[in-house]
């Protein structure tokens, strides 16, 4: 007698992580093409941009890594994540008055969304939008003392003390963030920045400047996949709300690409690094300097892409 077909093919076996991420790192080196680094900051400009490194943590609090884990690179933009959240914490719902939650469909250093529309940044992760929760942080204190505030809640999200700012990397940006500076006199003209904005600047670029392993950074990301063996930084409902902002916004203008390719909420750092979440699986760090047209980490982003097909960690 025939045996009926079985109508669904059976889903394929999750492969082992402490395999597939050595393969992961093998199939990358392999392929060549690493992209370039940042140019517009000198420091980040000299990086050799052939690094790849990949660090999981996953909801059992255990780590699996691949490649270049141990080097620390500058994590830029994805400390603004943590001065969301620093930021919410101090000031609540309030926040929405001085920055939307929408995606901005530009570079994350554009200028011309926020005169169009009055001063107020579309959303926490492009430049703007960060420039105020900063500025936010800040709140009339001296920078040092933010700094230490956001330094200190990086840290205790991570486990390790071992996290510092790069001075040399925060001065060459300094010397060279013209559009940063444009973006801050413009909140400013519009009633949009609480403290001088070379002071919510000064503040803005040392936070950029934080440099961290993939190994602390997958660490520091345990808070925002809601696991119990993480600390417990923020509520439920914030954690999913800044899961959210990550998926529509982390990217800038390759959030949509992010998300039809990986398919989980990430925030990326013009310094080649991407934190991205799994809810309730796992906390994910890449790192490769080499950035994509969106100035986002080419190899972070393919890693990423084929790490979350292989484990079938797609939210949709
Ligand atoms: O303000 C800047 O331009 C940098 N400190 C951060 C930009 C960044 O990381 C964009 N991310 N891909």
């Amino acid at each position: 007698m025939m045996r009926p077909r079985a109508l669904h093919k059976p889903e394929p076996a999750i492969p082992d992580l402490d395999t597939l991420l050595p393969e992961l790192d093998a199939a990358l080196r392999a392929d060549g093409n690493w992209g370039a680094p940042a140019s517009y900051i000198p420091e980040l400009a000299r990086i050799d941009p052939a690094q790849f490194g990949i660090s999981v943590v996953t909801a059992d609090g255990r780590l699996h890594q691949a490649g270049d884990t141990k080097t620390r690179f500058s994590v830029q933009s994805i400390t603004k994540v943590f001065t969301l959240a620093i930021a919410l914490g101090r000031s609540g719902d309030q926040l929405w008055q001085r920055v939307g939650r929408e995606p901005s469909g530009l570079a994350f250093n554009s200028i011309v969304q926020l005169e169009r529309e009055e001063g107020r940044p579309r959303n926490p992760f492009i430049n703007a939008g960060a420039i105020v929760t900063t500025d936010e942080v800040l709140s009339g204190r001296a920078p040092r003392d933010a700094l230490a505030e956001i330094v200190q809640f990086i840290r205790t999200a991570a486990g390790s003390e071992d996290i510092h700012i790069n001075d040399r990397v925060a001065a060459s940006e300094t010397a060279h963030g013209h559009r940063n500076f444009a973006l801050a006199h413009f909140l400013a003209s519009f009633g949009n920045l609480k403290n001088p904005p070379e002071m919510t600047l000064g503040t803005y670029f040392h936070h950029c400047a934080l440099e961290m392993t993939t190994t602390q950074l997958a660490m520091a990301g345990r808070f925002l996949m809601g696991s119990p063996t993480g600390p417990r930084l923020l509520s439920t409902a914030r954690v999913r709300r800044l899961n959210a902002l990550m998926l529509t916004c982390g990217h800038y203008d390759g959030s949509g690409d992010f998300a039809y390719r990986v398919g989980i909420p990430g925030k990326s750092g013009v310094g080649g690094g991407i934190l991205a979440v799994v809810p309730g699986k796992a906390s994910i760090a890449v790192w490769s300097p080499g950035l994509n047209v969106y100035g986002n980490s080419l190899k972070g982003t393919d890693a990423l892409a084929r790490l979350a097909r292989a484990m079938n960690w797609s939210i949709f």
